[in-house]
């Protein structure tokens, strides 16, 4: 049989399979070299077939790992729908809930669902216990003295050597240190903005970003964002001459997943310097793509710097150390100063741990683990989702992060479907936390970064029981 005949024919065998759901999103496949031994072929004949079904997005190759039926193929649910610009509707912070959902956290027992940070079976965190005792020992007293207020030198080299995704263009000076990325966002909003100013943010946006810009005095605006590519421009633009200052999460935002594709993003960073509006660009996710490369930030196309690039290693290596940074741009002095009287510096050990995560490979290594289980896990995940819950829920389709957002019945308030849920030791966070407005009461946010196994997959199946009783 001719050559070109052979891999379409293998292509076509497990097209089916994959269109029969005998192989399922998220099924990895069998080695080149064990099908190249099953259908006595050669091995550039499988390859051929595999980069055919990776041509109509059926299968995606992970780095080290191998080959996987992708999400793309046959899916079944639809994307969740996108929010309308509520200009006047009252303002009511659901500082309750969040509350309530902080509070299910003490109990170990509950499914972690809910959680914005990895699972700890999930952190290299033996390596990172190492590295606290070799800083312990080697570092000038311990760890005990100040450091200086744009923080440690050893760690903004490393962190500027690792960003390689800005083209070798920043160096250790151009970073300054803080308290993770929250502490990084509140730090830039001091030095920007002013009571009585106004905010732009996504919607849903990460609740954090609504209570600190509520906490500083400034107006909100939740623009409408789409679950695949993020904000809306042209509802920015409609809304531009009232902005004073943007905070986005542009690259696999929280709760959406959302990706702003480059061409927005270069058009977002020339409207607001053209508009001179500061940019908050929370980038913590960007590292976490499942695609083949991290993708961009604003920062890369910012050249009147107005973007201030903030990053951390709360979602991918230690929450609880509380390690973050920003390149500010042109306002790097104001930041400074902010930092000054706040928090003078941050833990010195800390920093050196991970400078020396990052100095080593050990960070990238981790990272690239770390990207294939979220993956994996976001994949089976949709399956069981697919699988287990209505027909009528609407998921997101996130190309990194670490959460899934879901829309389910209209007559479902996921605000008290949640006290149901922590009954039975199911977590989960409720739309509602994720905006000022009163919406997204039919919404959830799921977190996917926890151990895969029989447990996790009888939780998820338990929770989509639970939704379809309420129905
Ligand atoms: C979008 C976003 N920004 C900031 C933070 C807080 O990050 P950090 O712990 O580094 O302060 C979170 C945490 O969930 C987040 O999702």
């Amino acid at each position: 049989m001719a050559k070109e005949v052979l891999y379409l024919k293998i292509a076509n065998i497990i097209e089916e399979q994959i269109f029969s759901e005998t192989l399922k999103i998220g099924d990895k496949l069998p080695s080149i070299r064990a099908l190249q031994k099953l259908y006595d072929v050669r091995l550039n004949t499988i390859k051929q077939a595999f980069l055919e079904l990776e041509s109509k997005s059926l299968i995606e190759s992970r780095p080290k790992s191998g080959f996987y039926i992708s999400k793309t193929s046959n899916r079944k649910l639809a994307i969740p729908s996108m929010n309308k610009l509520k200009l006047s509707e009252k303002q009511v912070a659901p500082e309750d809930l969040i509350t309530k959902v902080f509070d299910t956290l003490k109990d170990k027992s509950i499914s972690r669902f809910s959680l914005g940070v990895p699972d700890e079976s999930l952190l290299p965190i033996a390596k990172l216990n190492k590295g606290l005792l070799k800083a312990a020992r080697n570092w000038a007293e311990s760890g005990t003295s100040y450091e200086p207020v744009q923080g440690n030198a050893n760690l903004r080299r490393n962190v500027a050597k690792w960003s390689f995704i800005l083209d070798g263009k920043l160096a250790e000076d151009d970073f300054v240190i803080t308290s993770g990325a929250m502490n990084a966002i509140y730090n830039c909003l001091m030095a920007v903005a002013k009571r009585g100013d106004t905010i732009a943010i996504e919607s849903p946006v990460y609740f954090g970003i609504i209570q600190v810009a509520q906490t500083l005095g400034l107006n909100i605006i939740e623009l409408p964002t789409h679950p695949v590519t993020g904000i809306d421009l042209e509802a920015l633009k409609k809304v531009i001459h009232k902005i004073d200052v943007c905070c986005f999460v542009t690259n696999f935002s929280n709760p959406l997943g959302s990706l702003m594709p480059d061409e927005s993003k270069i058009e977002l960073v020339k409207m607001l310097t053209h508009h001179n509006i500061p940019l908050i660009e929370d980038d913590l996710y960007g590292n976490l793509f499942f695609g083949r490369s991290r993708p961009k930030p604003c920062k890369y196309y910012d050249e009147a710097g107005i973007v201030m690039w903030c990053g951390s290693v709360s979602k991918t290596l230690a929450p609880g150390y509380r390690v973050g940074w920003v390149v500010p741009g042109k306002f790097k002095d104001q930041i400074i100063r902010e930092k000054l009287v706040q928090t003078i510096c941050q833990p010195s050990l800390y920093q050196e741990v991970v400078a020396d995560f990052l100095e080593h490979g050990r960070y990238d290594h981790h990272l690239r683990n770390f990207r294939n289980t979220l993956y994996t896990n976001s994949l089976h995940f949709q399956r069981t989702i697919e699988d287990h819950f209505p027909e009528n829920t609407k998921i997101s389709q996130p190309q990194g992060g670490s959460f899934l957002w879901l829309e389910v019945d209209k007559s479902i308030d996921t605000a008290v479907l949640f006290d149901t849920a922590v009954k039975q030791k199911i977590g989960f966070a409720p739309g509602r936390i994720f905006t000022q407005h009163d919406q997204y009461n039919n919404c959830m946010r799921l977190n996917f970064a926890v151990e895969w196994n029989e447990k996790t997959e009888f939780d998820l199946k338990r929770l989509g029981q639970l939704i379809k009783n309420t129905i």
